[in-house]
C-alpha cells in the first residue's frame, strides 16, 4: 500500500498534464528504478518529493499547491486499504485518530515508514488543532489529505496552517457546518 503514494502521484499528473509531461517529470527526476513503482512496493519518502519538485518546475506550479491538491486526490484511494474504517465518524476524531490508530497500522505494514508526528493542542466539537512535526516539512500535504478526508466523510471543513516553530506547524481544522 505504501507504493501507491507514487502510483497514485502519476495517475494524477498523467490525468492533469498527460503521458508526456509525465515522462519528462520522471526523466528529470533520475529515480533509481526510472519510476516503475508497484502500489504494494515501498519506495524512499525522498523520491516522491524530487518529483512533485520536478513537476512544480515543469508546470509552474508552487509545490505547496501541488502537495495540497494531491494529498486531497490521494485520500480516498489511501482509505480504501483500511476499509473497516470506512463508517460513519466525525471528522475531528477521524484526524485525531491518525497519530494513534491509522499511522501505528501503517508503521506494522512497514517498519521503515516516514511518517509525522501529530501533537493536539486543543479539541472542542468544531475545532481541531494539532502541530504537525516531521523532517519532511510538507503540512500542505496534510492539508490536502484533511480536504480529502472532509469530502469523503462529507463533513466540510476549513484548515489552516500557521508558521513554522522550531520545525513545528500549527495546523487548525473547523467544521464549517
Ligand atoms: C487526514 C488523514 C491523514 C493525514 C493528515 C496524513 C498525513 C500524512 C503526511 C503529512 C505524510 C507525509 C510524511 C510527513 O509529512 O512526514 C503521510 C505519509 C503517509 N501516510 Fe498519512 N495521513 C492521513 C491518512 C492516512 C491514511 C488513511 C493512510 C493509509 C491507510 C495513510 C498512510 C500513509 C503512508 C503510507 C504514508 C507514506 C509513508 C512513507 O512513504 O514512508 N495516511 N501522512
Amino acid at each position: 500500500m505504501k507504493g501507491m503514494v507514487f502510483t497514485e502521484l502519476f495517475e494524477l499528473v498523467e490525468e492533469k498534464f498527460g503521458y508526456d509531461l509525465l515522462d519528462e517529470v520522471i526523466d528529470a527526476s533520475h529515480l533509481e528504478n526510472d519510476g516503475s513503482y508497484a502500489a504494494t512496493g515501498s519506495y524512499p519518502f525522498e523520491e516522491l518529493l524530487r518529483i512533485v519538485l520536478n513537476l512544480s518546475e515543469k508546470t509552474n506550479i508552487p509545490v505547496p499547491t501541488l502537495l495540497e491538491v494531491y494529498g486531497e486526490h490521494l485520500f480516498p484511494k489511501l482509505i480504501k486499504v483500511l476499509p473497516f474504517l470506512d463508517k460513519e465518524i466525525d471528522i475531528l476524531d477521524f484526524i485525531d485518530s491518525v497519530e494513534n490508530y491509522i499511522h501505528v497500522q501503517v508503521r506494522k505494514l512497514y517498519p521503515d515508514a516516514e511518517l509525522p508526528t501529530f501533537e493536539v493542542t486543543s479539541k472542542s466539537d468544531t475545532s481541531l488543532s494539532f502541530n504537525y512535526v516531521s523532517t519532511k516539512n510538507i503540512p500542505q500535504l496534510a492539508k490536502g489529505l484533511i480536504l480529502g478526508a472532509a469530502k469523503h466523510f462529507k463533513q466540510p471543513v476549513d484548515v489552516t496552517i500557521g508558521d513554522a516553530q522550531d520545525n513545528k506547524f500549527l495546523i487548525t481544522v473547523t467544521k464549517t457546518s
